[in-house]
């Protein structure tokens, strides 16, 4: 569904602080795929992702999605079939408006025909309470309360309902639960599983937890300086240890995984 040829990206080119970032990059991801990413800080992953939905546009190469080549479509035209979360729970979702308001304008702004202007239905608020009981956080009951009241787990997994609740064909997590507690995280990552497997979403999901990366999808890629130096799968990972990961890495790239983060995660 999704595929990446040859992709490259350097910043600031031609000056003393050009950086390529993204390095003749290739993916090809088939639908319903999960693919956990993990890689040493400054290795390209989030770069990656901003190629992907269109936050620049790459300076060689080609990005398709259904077959349909996307590599020079607008940024917002892409956030129509393409959702993202960020490692900041205070990033995807409006804190002066309501949870109400948040959740029709991610609605709406999806859905044919509708402006997202237009009123809230007594059938959209009744769609909006029956998606929220599925968090199980009591979300359902505060439908007027601005967002800026809830938690950052809750406002993470009311970001993550918010990017499926039209489901996208693709959904791109950037460390989407770094920042919350470990009980948080857990939570909002069982959601993510189910919402995503739910609606047969095909999701990237960058993590620097090895033992996660490993567990959790169908297929595991390894990236450093703006590469994929492994991308496992199958049988194959399913054998994997975080030892295994961290030698593979090794003997990809000649170097140690350098990312504290992920060598302290459990
Ligand atoms: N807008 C930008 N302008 C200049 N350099 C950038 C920009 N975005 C990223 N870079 C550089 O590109 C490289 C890749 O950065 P990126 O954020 O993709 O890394 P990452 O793999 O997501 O790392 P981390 O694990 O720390 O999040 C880094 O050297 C970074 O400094
Ligand atoms: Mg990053």
């Amino acid at each position: 569904m999704l595929d990446i040829k040859n992709i490259s990206k350097t910043f600031n080119p031609g000056t003393i602080n050009a950086k390529k970032a993204i390095s003749d990059l290739s993916l090809h991801l088939d639908n319903g795929d999960f693919v956990t990413i993990i890689g040493s800080n400054g290795a390209g992953k989030s770069t990656m992702f901003n190629a992907i939905a269109g936050a620049f546009y790459v300076d060689e190469g080609s990005i398709s999605v259904d077959g349909k080549d996307i590599t020079f479509l607008p940024e917002y035209k892409r956030s129509h079939f393409i959702g993202r979360l960020f490692q900041d729970p205070l990033k995807g979702t409006a804190p002066t408006m309501t949870i109400e308001e948040n959740m029709a304008l991610a609605y709406l702004r999806n859905t044919e025909g509708s402006s997202p202007f237009s009123r809230i239905s007594k059938k959209d608020k009744a769609f909006f309470q029956e998606q929220l009981s599925l968090l199980e956080m009591g979300l359902e009951d505060r439908l007027k309360q601005p967002v800026g009241l809830l938690s950052g787990g809750q406002r993470q997994a009311l970001t993550l309902l918010m990017s499926t609740m039209v489901p996208p064909k693709l959904l791109l997590l950037d460390e989407h639960t770094a920042a919350l507690d470990p009980g948080t995280a857990e939570k909002v990552l069982d959601l993510t599983k189910t919402i995503t497997a739910r609606n047969h979403i095909t999701c990237l999901m960058i993590t620097h937890n090895m033992k996660q990366a490993l567990e959790l999808g169908n297929r595991t890629l390894l990236m450093s300086d703006g590469s994929i130096v492994l991308d496992v799968g199958g049988e194959e990972r399913s054998h994997l240890t975080k030892e295994d990961l961290l030698s593979r890495f090794k003997a990809g790239t000649g170097q140690e995984l350098d990312n504290d983060r992920i060598l302290l995660s459990q």
